[in-house]
C-alpha cells in the first residue's frame, strides 16, 4: 500500500530566457517576452509529492516537518529572490525553463530521500502553466 505526502511551497525569482549564441532577434523570436534583457519576475509555486508506504511504527509515509525543512533548505534558501541565471549555478548554462528548474528542484531533493519513496515535484511558473517531472 502507497500513500502521497505533499507539500507546497513558494518562491519568488527573477529570470531571463535567452542563449547567448543567439541574436537578440533570434531570442526574442523564440522566447518573447522572457527573453526581456532586464529579466522578470515570478511567483513560483511548487508542490513536492513523496510517496511510499506507511512506516508501521510512526505511521508516516515522510514527516512532513522534515519535508518542509529539505523544501526550505534546498530550494527556497538557494532560489527565492535570488536571479536565478546569475545567483544560481545550476543556471549558469542552463536556461532557467521552468522545464529545467523542475528537473534541478528533483535532483536537490531526491539525494535527501529514501531511495524507496517515489518523488514527483510539480512547478508553476503561472497560475496556468506548471510543469512536473517524477523519477
Ligand atoms: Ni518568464
Amino acid at each position: 500500500m502507497k500513500v502521497t505526502v505533499s507539500r507546497k511551497a513558494h518562491f519568488n525569482a527573477a529570470h531571463r530566457l535567452y542563449r547567448k549564441d543567439w541574436t537578440d532577434e533570434k531570442n526574442q523570436e523564440i522566447f518573447g517576452k522572457c527573453s526581456n534583457p532586464h529579466y522578470h519576475g515570478h511567483n513560483y509555486e511548487l508542490i513536492v509529492h513523496v510517496t511510499g508506504a506507511i512506516d508501521p511504527e510512526t505511521g508516516y509515509v515522510i514527516d512532513m516537518k522534515v519535508l518542509k525543512d529539505l523544501i526550505k533548505v534546498e530550494v527556497e534558501d538557494r532560489m527565492d529572490h535570488k536571479n536565478l541565471n546569475e545567483e544560481v549555478p545550476e543556471f549558469f548554462d542552463r536556461i532557467p525553463t521552468a522545464e529545467n528548474i523542475v528537473v534541478v528542484i528533483h535532483q536537490l531533493l531526491r539525494p535527501h530521500l529514501d531511495s524507496n519513496h517515489h518523488l514527483k515535484v510539480t512547478l508553476f511558473e503561472t497560475p496556468r502553466n506548471y510543469v512536473s517531472y517524477s523519477d
